[in-house]
């Protein structure tokens, strides 16, 4: 087995614009600092992560509903959630070159670690995005681009709720973008000031909340391992008291080693009542449930898996990144599980003659016509396909050879043992199928 490259970021940073999986943001303009855009590879894989997540949390549960909520709230909800006064990041300048530095990233707090110039005081500064509604463009138009995805969920608790006839404990889980003004992004895709969430609000009885913090502890941590993220990657990592979000009484970080360190992938926090009583005094509309058997009002505490799409989509990516061979057999292989891999079979003729090219592109639409998603490649020599087919990560080939048109079978070529075997060529769907749907039965629900 090779050994990985030295510098494994760059050397996934170029892999993924080589390949399609995440180009630079308005490339052709320099560049956005921060912002990635995903090519054709890197969107099927984005997507099906984000599946992944939702069968998890909501498609395969009976006690937890789905919801889309604006990005743009009403100033007031920032307000009572207390991101306007607490979401913020300790900042210095350097009075010389005139960078900025988030001061708890610094050792020392007299010095520009950049140039040694001479640092300006602390001061907070607030991650919130601020923009204008309609076309005044002054205080009483003001509105954030959300930070987070919960507070679309904390207000529409109650419709939620009766809507869905839903008695705690019981889950909203939403999917969306959020904004943060980040001080330092950076580390490609992991930290940018645009990015996915995938958040679930877990409204459990007071007296529950430890039960259900333990349990979303567990099942999140497993969600990432029986997607294929190597466990000796994974670790679990508590929140010190003073790293505690105003809103916690406690918080779990599940990280990733990265080439650049562990990092946050997911945070499970137990946000208690804050949020719903926070709103219900701002709003004057209380936000408690109505137990309609015991006829009492009540609070649920709140258990959050809050986990970032970009950030599991990179963590994915790297994990699954391997150098298989020696020499000129090395070979860069993605090792992604079947479900998230973005491409799940490629069909190639081996030849452009003798009918192959026909035969093989009636699988390929009958691969579509069943929404497996596929490609097909006729050009190079089969060795050289089916290395451009591992560095994307499929995890099937289908060769229609000469004896595909004798006989009207082919060969499925694996990627991850390179094993091979004929199958009937009308068999293609179901045999793919059948494969993709064993390996989902590892899935954590
Ligand atoms: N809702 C928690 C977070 O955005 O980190």
């Amino acid at each position: 087995m090779a050994s990985k490259p030295p510098d494994l970021m760059s050397t996934i940073v170029s892999l993924c614009k080589r390949r399609g999986f995440i180009f630079q943001s308005s490339e052709i303009y320099g560049g956005l600092s921060s912002c990635w855009d995903y090519g054709p590879l890197g969107v099927e894989l984005k997507r099906n992560v984000k599946e992944a997540w939702w069968k998890a949390m909501v498609t395969n549960r009976r006690d937890i509903v789905g919801l889309d909520a604006a990005i743009l709230m009403h100033p007031k909800v920032w307000e009572a959630s207390g991101h306007l006064a607490g979401f913020t990041d300790p900042l210095v300048d350097c009075k010389s070159c005139k960078e900025r530095f988030r001061a708890d990233h610094l050792t020392d707090l007299k010095k520009c670690p950049k140039c040694g110039g001479e640092l300006t005081e602390v001061r907070k500064f607030n991650l919130m995005f601020k923009t204008f509604m309609g076309p005044l463009e002054d205080n009483s138009a003001v509105v954030y681009m959300r930070p987070e995805t919960a507070q679309g969920i904390f207000v529409n608790f109650l419709n939620v709720q009766q809507a869905a006839r839903l008695k705690p404990p019981f889950g909203i889980a939403q999917i969306g973008k959020s904004f943060r003004n980040e001080i330092t992004p950076g580390n490609f895709t992991y930290r940018t000031r645009e990015f996915e969430q995938m958040e679930m609000e877990f409204f459990v009885p007071p007296e529950e909340d430890v039960k259900w913090y333990d349990y979303w502890r567990d099942k999140r941590l497993a969600w990432y391992k029986s997607l294929g993220i190597k466990p000796d990657n994974l670790r679990l990592r508590d929140h010190a008291k003073d790293e505690l979000a105003h809103y916690a009484k406690a918080c779990v970080d599940v990280e990733y080693k990265f080439p650049f360190g562990w990092s946050e992938l997911e945070g499970i926090a137990n946000r208690t009542d804050f949020d719903l009583k926070q709103h219900s005094t701002a709003s004057g509309k209380s936000l408690a449930f109505f137990d309609e058997e015991t006829k009492q009002h009540m609070f649920p505490f709140v258990i959050e898996p809050a986990a970032g799409a970009d950030r599991a989509t990179l963590a994915f990516l790297v994990d699954a990144y391997d150098v298989d061979g020696e020499g000129d057999n090395a070979r860069t292989v993605l090792h992604f599980h079947p479900s998230l891999a973005p491409i799940k079979a490629a069909v190639l003729p081996l030849v452009k003659r003798e009918g192959m090219p026909e035969k093989a592109e009636k699988i390929y639409r009958d691969l579509l016509d069943n929404s497996v998603r596929s490609s097909f490649d006729l050009n190079s020599s089969i060795g050289r396909r089916y290395a451009r087919q591992d560095e994307a990560g499929t995890p099937y080939c289908i060769t229609v050879d000469g004896q595909s048109i004798q006989d009207d079978t082919v060969t499925v070529r694996e990627r991850d043992s390179r094993e091979q075997y004929r199958i009937a060529a009308t068999q293609c769907v179901e045999v793919i199928g059948k494969k993709i749907k064993e390996a989902n039965l590892c899935l954590s629900a």
